[in-house]
């Protein structure tokens, strides 16, 4: 017999935003809430924290490779009950490139394509809790965002740490005049 009526699900919640992102849902007493991570024992420890911070038993995890729509698929098929909350967002920031074992670089395929394949994964459980939604968490990292180059082929990512700091720092002044203005 279970006392939550809603199930949430939230990426990268080992990590800084998505913890306490999933903290503040799990202190809501009629959701469940699933963690979906890539190492165990993260997840785990990352579980207990949330689940004893908020009162809420109801929190657990499971595993996914969220640069990989097989582990994605796979993990849809174990988790069929409607769900209510889908939050997306888990990134992966690698300051050189990378690619996935399907040979797509890591940052498009964690970021963005892993955020449609969740979607499009758990479409039927999103569906069966209507009125439901889907979160997208996203960064300024992606704000010069270049079509004709997803996969960062020409982007300059191999760029030594104080480049890259002095890079987000111009980002996040762009962004900020943008605000004020
Ligand atoms: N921090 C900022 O200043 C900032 C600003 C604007 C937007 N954002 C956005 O906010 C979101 C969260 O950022 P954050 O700073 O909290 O990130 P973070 O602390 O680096 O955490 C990233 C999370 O994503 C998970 N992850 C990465 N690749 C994965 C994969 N292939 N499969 C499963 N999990 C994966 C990590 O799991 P592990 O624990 O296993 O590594 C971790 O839980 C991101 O979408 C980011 O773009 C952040």
């Amino acid at each position: 017999m279970t006392s939550y009526q809603r199930t949430a699900l939230i990426t990268g919640a080992t990590g800084a935003i998505g913890k306490a992102i999933a903290l503040e849902i799990a202190r809501l007493p009629e959701y469940r809430l699933v963690l979906l991570c890539r190492d165990r024992h993260r997840a785990a420890a990352a579980a207990s924290e949330i689940s004893s911070s908020s009162g809420n038993e109801f929190v657990s995890y499971e595993l996914v490779d969220l640069s990989s729509k097989t582990s994605i698929r796979a993990l849809a098929h174990r988790l069929k009950d409607p769900v209510h909350v889908l939050v997306n967002n888990a990134a992966a920031t690698s300051r050189r490139r990378r690619e996935t074992s399907d040979g797509i670089e890591l940052q498009f395929a964690s970021n963005v394509l892993g955020y449609f394949w969740m979607i499009s994964a758990f479409t039927n459980q999103l569906r069966a809790a209507a009125p439901s939604r889907v979160v997208n968490v996203a960064s300024y990292w992606a704000g010069d965002l270049d079509l004709d180059d997803l996969e960062f082929r020409r982007r300059l990512t191999n760029l030594p740490r104080e480049r890259t700091i002095q890079t987000v720092f111009e980002r996040m002044e762009e962004v900020l005049e943008s605000l004020a203005d």
